[in-house]
């Protein structure tokens, strides 16, 4: 084993990973694991997908590597005419990176040059965004999260206005679902009335929150008010659907869901299932066409960006996606999925929450169910259950701090779109027995 990889985490000892194929990862032993958080919610249609393979493998022996600035490819543009149908409204405009935290940080350097395209001269440029939330690690994406990755960067980052999350089970207002008056998104408008609407440019949020909250799906209507606050103070809604994006939550984009159509989407994980990195920023036709009216040149970019390796696996990819209407099934096996565990699993102790939409569902772990009081940090439960769930060939991606910054345990669950029922089935049976051995050691 090489001593010279550089690991997140230096002190920890990682599994060696042999080969996939569909739902399943085998490690060098040969031990078979369910891959039930795909990776971070990217391998959607499973592992080792033939048609992809082949895309990949043809599009490489034609050209691997041009640049934007110079070419294009029959399979960006594909890609782009596939991603304008799946898209709502007039999303039509396709500007491709290569990851989620490229993806959000384009969609914020977007939103600043956009008015300066529209207006001349602008002072909008922050965009406020939502704590206990994560839209990726670089400087900018890192300025719009709001979770623990931050704190130890606090001094690099842009000092952009937060709001509290839709996060029902610990309600920021100590509203329950029937007293609740959306309190948390009309904070939007109290923000904006603090900073001044002239100096902000956008607002981000995750359709469903992801990694750093664990699935945590807003009440409805609520971003309806989000989206009339935006249009009332000319500021533009950025979807951050890297992780909810292309299925995830049981339809195309998760937005649909809730009845409201942003103005920019960011893309990155299902675009591509994990065959090459890519990730990208989806925008409305007015403000394109703001940019063609303008100066004419959106003054950013990556050298990886829209190249036509990348474009041609996810040609494939989102092909699978419809052609296996995975769409559907990540709905359907969804909703089963939530009544398997609720049922199974909720007589735990120690389990608080079980929320999410689709295949992306999140379990939050607590010391006390009454008072929803957080496990001690310092004993790592979320990475505990991580470890014993692994021993039962279950792989989750755990996550802390939703509760207070600090405390709060949870894990997600994502697990490839193309999951049938049998393995769902296996799948809550193996986290019953660990759960049997978790609750024991956890009451110790
Ligand atoms: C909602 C969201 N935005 C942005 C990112 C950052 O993506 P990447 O890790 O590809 O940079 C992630 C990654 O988990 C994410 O879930």
């Amino acid at each position: 084993m090489s001593d010279n990889v550089f690991y997140r985490s230096v002190r920890k000892k990682y599994h060696v990973v042999e080969r996939g194929d569909g739902i399943y990862l085998y490690d060098q032993a040969g031990k078979r694991y369910i891959d039930a958080c795909s990776g971070s919610a990217v391998s959607n249609i499973g592992h080792g997908n033939p048609k992809v393979i082949a895309a990949l493998t043809a599009q490489a022996q034609k050209v691997a590597f041009t640049h934007l600035s110079r070419w294009t490819s029959e399979p960006l543009q594909k890609l782009a005419d596939m991603v304008a149908e799946m898209a709502p409204g007039s999303l039509n405009k396709l500007y491709l990176v290569s990851g989620g935290s490229e993806a959000t940080e384009s969609a914020l350097k977007m939103a600043r040059q956009y008015y300066l395209e529209r207006d001349g001269a602008s002072n909008k440029y922050k965009v406020i965004s939502r704590w206990k939330t994560f839209h990726g690690n670089t400087i900018g994406a890192l300025s719009m999260t709001g979770d623990n990755r931050r704190k130890k960067y606090t001094p690099l980052l842009l000092d952009f206005p937060k709001i509290s999350p839709p996060y029902c089970y610990r309600c920021a207002y100590g509203n329950e679902p029937s007293s609740c008056g959306m309190d948390c998104a009309w904070e939007l408008e109290r923000v904006l009335n603090l900073v001044g609407a002239e100096s902000v440019a956008a607002f981000i949020a995750e359709p469903v929150i992801g990694a750093a909250s664990g699935a945590v799906v807003p009440p409805d209507g609520y971003f309806k008010v989000i989206r009339e606050i935006c249009d009332r103070h000319d500021i533009l809604f950025i979807a951050d659907e890297v992780m909810t994006g292309f299925g995830r939550t049981g339809s195309m984009f998760a937005m649909e869901q809730f009845g409201v159509v942003p103005d920019l989407i960011t893309v990155a994980k299902g675009m591509s299932a994990g065959y090459v990195p890519l990730g990208g920023v989806v925008v409305k036709d007015e403000i394109y066409e703001t940019f063609k009216k303008g100066s004419g040149v959106f003054v950013h970019g990556h050298t990886y960006g829209g190249n036509p390796l990348a474009a041609a696996v996810a040609v494939a990819v989102l092909e699978v996606l419809q052609e296996e209407n995975l769409v559907e099934n990540s709905r359907v096996m969804g909703q089963y999925l939530l009544e398997q565990l609720g049922e199974k699993l909720s007589g735990s102790p120690f389990i608080g929450d079980i929320r999410g939409r689709g295949l992306m569902q999140g379990v939050e772990l607590v010391r006390d169910k009454a008072t929803k009081a957080p496990f001690d940090p310092k004993l790592n439960v979320a990475e505990k259950a991580t470890n014993v769930l692994m021993e039962h060939g279950v792989v989750v991606y755990p996550g802390t701090g939703a509760a207070d910054g600090v405390a709060g345990d949870h894990f997600l669950l994502a697990p490839p779109l193309i999951i049938t029922r049998e393995q769902v089935d296996d799948l809550v049976q193996r986290m019953v027995s660990a759960f049997g051995e978790l609750d024991q050691s956890l009451a110790n």
